[in-house]
């Protein structure tokens, strides 16, 4: 029956067409999110605040992190292995919040998952696209997400006209971690990286990694006079559209729970999470991902 009903929505998924759920009352499901650490947790906060009624499951590969110096079959296997994770826990979509993996596995977990899949990269590129007036974008991102030119190709077969200035930000993500956004280090490594987009034509700047939100401040100096979008306050809008539109929003009448794992000690997850969720995030669990190996 469960392997009827995944073959059916596999196929529903496929056509695009509306999803039938059959008997199965998927509007109780949970949403289930994915990074490869904490960063995802900017995602999170998005999803809190635009779908308040909704349960979520989130799991953060903090043994294998960081993501964005790895292979893309890298990227793929570790990012198919939490699909099916989440996909076990019976979740009713899956926000594949990293930029690295929406960048990198996105196709192929939505070819090997039986529910709707959506990473952070669509929904930047259509906010980014929405607002730009010079059609000259600016991206930044992980050393694999730029490398991979997700983000360009994106832009590009939704506008071919449109200018893209693609930068890696490598050092972003360890200055975040470290709780450095408002240090001057901080603003000078952030000049040094921006420097060839500031003097051009670029009036949007697409933060394409899951950590940069949290430099928001910092960015504004810098390049003032730009328009910054935040990926995951869009992933978020876009989540909040698709339950709606196939019909699976929560109903208001329980409190919904928000479960969160890990694959390494908690403790570290736990102490930074609150930084990015606004909020003190305890009962983090540690689960191994050994049996989701193929
Ligand atoms: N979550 C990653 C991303 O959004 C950043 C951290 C990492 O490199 O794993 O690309």
């Amino acid at each position: 029956m469960k392997v009827l009903l995944n073959l059916r929505r596999l196929a529903i998924n496929q056509l695009h067409e509306p999803i039938d759920f059959g008997d199965v009352d998927e509007k109780l499901l949970p949403i289930g999110v994915f990074d490869s650490g904490l960063g995802g947790l900017t995602v999170v906060k998005q999803l809190l605040l635009h779908l308040p009624n909704e349960s979520i499951i989130y799991f953060g590969d903090t043994a294998r992190l960081p993501y964005g110096t790895k292979s893309i079959l890298t990227v793929r296997k570790f990012s198919l292995q939490i699909a099916r994770f989440l996909q076990e826990q019976g979740v009713k979509i899956i926000v594949v919040a990293c930029n690295t993996a929406s960048s990198l596995a996105l196709n192929v977990i939505k070819e090997n998952t039986a529910i709707p899949v959506l990473g952070v990269i669509g929904p930047g590129v259509s906010a980014a696209l929405r607002v730009s007036k010079s059609k000259s974008i600016g991206v930044i991102g992980t050393t694999a997400t730029i490398l991979s030119g997700a983000y360009k190709k994106a832009l590009q077969k939704l506008d071919p006209a449109v200018n893209v200035n693609s930068v890696a930000c490598p050092l972003f993500v360890p200055l975040v971690e470290e709780g450095w956004e408002r240090s001057d280090v901080t603003e000078l490594i952030a000049r040094k990286y921006l420097d060839p987009i500031i003097n051009t034509e670029i009036d949007t700047l697409i933060l394409g990694c899951t950590h940069y939100p949290i430099l928001k401040d910092v960015l504004h100096k810098v390049v003032d006079n730009i328009i910054i979008i935040d990926s995951s306050i869009e992933t978020a809008r876009q989540v909040r559209y698709i339950l709606q539109s196939e019909k699976i929003q929560r109903p208001k009448r329980s409190k919904p729970t928000h479960k969160f794992y890990v694959s390494d000690r908690p403790q570290r997850f736990e102490e930074i999470a609150e930084r990015f969720l606004g909020e003190p995030l305890p009962n983090v669990k540690q689960i191994s991902l050994d049996d989701y190996r193929k």
